[in-house]
């Protein structure tokens, strides 16, 4: 469906002829986003997880990419999509976000083993200094206790 929505965009951008960068494909972005440390969905009144190694994994479980969340448990990414639409194998929908550092970091009283995992959901796209770029968000970060 992303991959249909790309293509779309594509069309609709030739034929209103925006001034696009040529060469360039879409960015991939995962708009600024907390991390909880706990175990459940519901993140509303929780403390955050810094310092986090979130990756995004695509496909069977290639990891496209990492990053680590600041000291308020925010992080966010931003890559060429190309990339992440190959290792996906053209379904956005094979990805995931994964939180690799152990819940204990965090909290003593947390797990040290197992992983916080979160499906990624397409919230729109924006037209941004001639580059189109694809955002999501986490659906929201569930803990699994295998890796
Ligand atoms: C989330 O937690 C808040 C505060 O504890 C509670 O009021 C709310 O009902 C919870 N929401 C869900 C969906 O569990
Ligand atoms: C973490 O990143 C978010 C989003 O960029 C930002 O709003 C927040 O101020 C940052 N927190 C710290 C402590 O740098």
């Amino acid at each position: 469906m992303a991959l249909k929505l790309v293509l779309f965009v594509t069309v609709m951008v030739a034929a209103l002829e925006l001034p696009i960068a040529k060469g360039t494909s879409p960015v991939f972005e995962v708009q600024p986003s907390f991390v909880p440390c706990s175990l459940g969905a519901n993140v509303t009144a929780t403390p955050p997880f810094p310092n986090a190694q979130v990756q995004l994994r695509c496909g069977a479980g290639n990891v496209v990419a990492s990053t680590t969340t600041n000291a308020s448990g925010v992080f966010s990414f931003s890559l060429d999509s190309t990339r992440v639409f190959l290792s996906a194998k053209a379904h956005l929908s094979n990805c995931n976000l994964v939180v690799i550092t152990p819940l204990s970091t965090c909290s003593s009283t947390l797990p040290a083993v197992g992983v916080l995992e979160s499906p990624i959901q397409f919230i729109g796209f924006s037209l941004l200094r001639g580059h189109i770029a694809l955002i999501f968000r986490p659906l929201g970060f569930r803990y699994s206790s295998s890796t």
